[in-house]
């Protein structure tokens, strides 16, 4: 804890309440491991939180799955409040007591409330602290209302609270209101914990609700007032899958803009998935139905044509990737060929214009510059030097059962197809291996290595079977 978040008037600690099961979503995850953009739910809302306060003085309430929950955001660097029954919102926000009142004044965020932007979160804060308030409300005017708590408030135009009514408790009346509780708040901590133990469970679902400490504050004569996020979209929930898939479609969608603000051109941005982390250079073109995941970097001027997968790799500018491939944790230089059908599994590196073609699988293997691997081909643990020729159907056989060799080709060496080079193997410079065969030995530089048997010829061979069988059938 920093000496300013105890003195200090902006001394805010951040609360995520992340306790909950998430009944909603029927699954046996919890609902903030679930993930949209490729992440978590609740790293999205700590990535907001943290551009805020500093990631001590954020703590998570965890409770359902807690283990789990905890070790997925651990690296963040946040720290944990174990609710360790989950007795609604009211009740989390008790079990922070002890560390939330270190501080004059508390952030509640939620866990299922993703696409929270940092902007609205300082705006909450500096609001709450202008009208000098015990409660302030996040809230929105989203199309449809339905489900979410409502925000009433003391008269038109007025910004102070009266109360937050849950869906299922709404009057006929109170059903028309459309502007939403968000469930992000700012509470100043004296007040809230003086009164928060007045809370009931006299509602629908039997839980202490911390949406009531607005009607326990009012009544208390402490300031209650609601500020409206300009972008209801920011607020909404994930409750259900289907709420979850509409934020997943959202944030894809921003990340795609971002792209094409860049220069970035992607056919059909609603048919791709990029990860938020991943970085394109301008003048990249995306075909439809593309992943990009991970921590990707992708040059410019590249083409990613239609159903291909790329994550966590590294590829240079004016690459061609066609239909269809899969390439994970691998570096592509400059100006390579890649597909279509091709597997670059982890540790491929891709040299500058090298050709790797359809139904190509490599792994652990460098590729020098000018290399050429292209039709049905395996290279695993393998180092092929520049301009190599490695004919269709070459295979590496790294893997004796028990451990992995490693098959090194030379520069310029030609490898001819359907050949298996059985490793640990080394073919030396300029070398030639003739089609078909099975290499054991080394081959020194320029030579030429035959592992075939040689081929047998029988003349009229073949017009003599036809013969005998029209004979034969003749006599029957
Ligand atoms: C809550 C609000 C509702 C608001 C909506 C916005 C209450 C009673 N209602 O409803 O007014 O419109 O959020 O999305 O607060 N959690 C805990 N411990 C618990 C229960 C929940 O940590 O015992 C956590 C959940 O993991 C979740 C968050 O609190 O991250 C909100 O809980 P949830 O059950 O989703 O509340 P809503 O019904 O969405
Ligand atoms: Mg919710």
């Amino acid at each position: 804890m920093s000496p300013s978040s105890i003195t200090g008037s902006g001394g805010f600690a951040i609360v995520i309440m992340a306790a909950g099961k998430g009944t909603r979503l029927k699954s046996r995850r919890a609902k903030v491991l679930h993930e949209i953009a490729g992440q978590p739910l609740l790293a999205h809302v700590i990535n907001a939180a943290k551009q805020i306060v500093s990631a001590e003085d954020i703590y998570v309430i965890v409770g359902h799955q807690a283990e789990a929950v905890h070790k997925s955001v651990e690296p963040m660097g946040v720290k944990f409040v174990l609710q360790a029954e989950q007795r609604g919102t009211g009740h989390a926000i008790m079990c922070a007591r002890e560390e939330a009142q270190r501080y004059q004044n508390i952030l509640v965020l939620s866990g299922d409330v993703p696409l929270i932007r940092p902007e609205t979160i300082a705006r909450v804060r500096d609001f709450h602290l202008s009208r000098k308030a015990a409660m302030t409300v996040l809230t929105a005017e989203p199309p449809d209302p339905f489900g979410y708590g409502r925000v009433i408030r003391a008269g038109a135009g007025s910004d102070r609270v009266k109360a937050i009514v849950e869906q299922k408790a709404l009057t006929k009346l109170q059903q028309k209101a459309r502007e939403i509780n968000s469930g992000i708040y700012a509470f100043a901590t004296k007040p809230l914990f003086t009164h928060i133990n007045r809370l009931t469970t006299d509602n629908a679902h039997h839980e202490l609700y911390l949406t009531d400490m607005a009607a326990l504050l009012v009544k208390a004569k402490a300031t209650v007032v609601a500020i409206k996020a300009d972008e209801p979209a920011e607020v909404l929930g994930a409750n259900t899958l289907a709420e979850l898939s509409t934020l997943d479609a959202t944030l894809r969608m921003r990340k795609c803009a971002d792209l094409m603000a860049g220069g970035v051109t992607i056919y059909r941005p609603e048919t791709c998935v990029i990860d938020p982390e991943v970085e394109i250079g301008a003048d990249t073109i995306l075909e439809p139905f593309v992943q990009v995941l991970g921590k990707t970097r992708i040059g410019s001027d590249c083409r990613i044509r239609s159903f291909s997968i790329i994550s966590d790799s590294q590829i240079a500018g004016n690459v061609l990737i066609r239909p269809g491939c899969i390439i994970d944790q691998s570096h592509i230089a400059a100006g390579a060929l890649i597909g279509p059908y091709s597997h670059l599994r982890p540790g491929s590196e891709i040299g500058e214009g090298v050709h790797v073609g359809n139904f190509v699988e490599t792994k652990k293997s460098r590729l020098g510059r000018g290399a050429k691997a292209n039709h049905l081909t395996y290279l695993g643990d393998s180092d092929i030097g520049a301009q190599v020729n490695v004919g269709a159907g070459t295979i590496t056989c790294n893997y004796d059962g028990v451990n992995k060799h490693v098959t090194v080709v030379e520069e310029g060496a030609f490898i001819g197809s359907d050949s298996t080079l059985v490793a640990p193997v080394r073919i030396g410079k300029g070398a030639y291996v003739a089609a078909g065969s099975t290499i054991t030995e080394d081959v020194p530089a320029d030579a030429l290595a035959l592992g075939r048997s040689r081929q047998t010829t029988k003349p009229g061979w073949a017009r003599q079977r036809r013969e005998n069988r029209t004979k034969a059938k003749a006599e029957k």
